[in-house]
């Protein structure tokens, strides 16, 4: 099976897209490379982002690879968190981040947020970009705890339950992420033609 590089660390991420790409790729995370450098992160971007991580790994190891920057958009917050998601509170880690949203929104009545994801692809020498949106509210509290991150605040469009209260196959369908992954495997096809 052909192998492609997950330039990333998160083992939730590198689950769930491997259940995307089951069958069709082996996907090898930096662990997997023996990649041990916390690559900076200092784009203004979801795509600069993106494509920092991929350029390192196809720089320094050779390899074809991809790489995901992803983030919660609140409308009522400017946009914040964004590309600063992953540390909107410091250190703290994720349920930091979710509480200080929640503060953030406290009385606020325009609810709509969306996550945003942007992959970046390296492959032959060539930079691609694919993005992927799903749009919806911030709950008041959460609800759930499947998981990870801002998923027991977001309330997908359409959907009476939040992210961390569907199975991990019900977020796939739908997920930021997912269509974003979606783009780039459908594209890694349309070369094998
Ligand atoms: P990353 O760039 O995909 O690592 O995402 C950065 C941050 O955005 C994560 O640490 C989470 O706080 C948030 N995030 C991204 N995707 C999701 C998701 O699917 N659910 C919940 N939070 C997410």
């Amino acid at each position: 099976m052909r192998e492609l590089v997950f330039a990333t660390n998160n083992q939730h991420k590198t689950v769930e897209v491997r259940q995307l790409l089951e069958g069709q790729y082996k996907i090898l995370n930096l662990g997997d490379i023996g990649c041990i450098t916390d690559i900076p992160e200092t784009g203004h971007t979801f795509a600069e982002n993106a494509a920092l991580k991929t350029s390192y790994v196809h720089l320094n190891y050779q390899m074809d690879c991809f790489a995901d920057d992803s983030g919660l958009e609140v409308e009522a917050l400017n946009n914040q968190p964004g590309i600063y998601s992953a540390r909107y509170a410091g250190t703290g880690g994720d349920m930091a981040n979710l509480q200080l949203v929640l503060k953030n929104m406290e009385g606020q009545a325009n609810r709509k947020a969306c996550f945003r994801t942007v992959v970046s692809l390296v492959q032959n020498n060539e930079n691609y970009l694919f993005e992927g949106v799903i749009n919806g509210t911030l709950r008041e509290e959460s609800a759930g705890v499947k998981g990870f991150g801002y998923d027991p605040i977001f309330q997908p469009d359409g959907y009476a339950i939040t992210f961390a209260e569907m199975s991990m196959q019900e977020k796939n369908e739908i997920s930021h992420r997912a269509q974003a992954m979606n783009k780039l495997i459908a594209f890694l096809k349309s070369l094998q033609v």
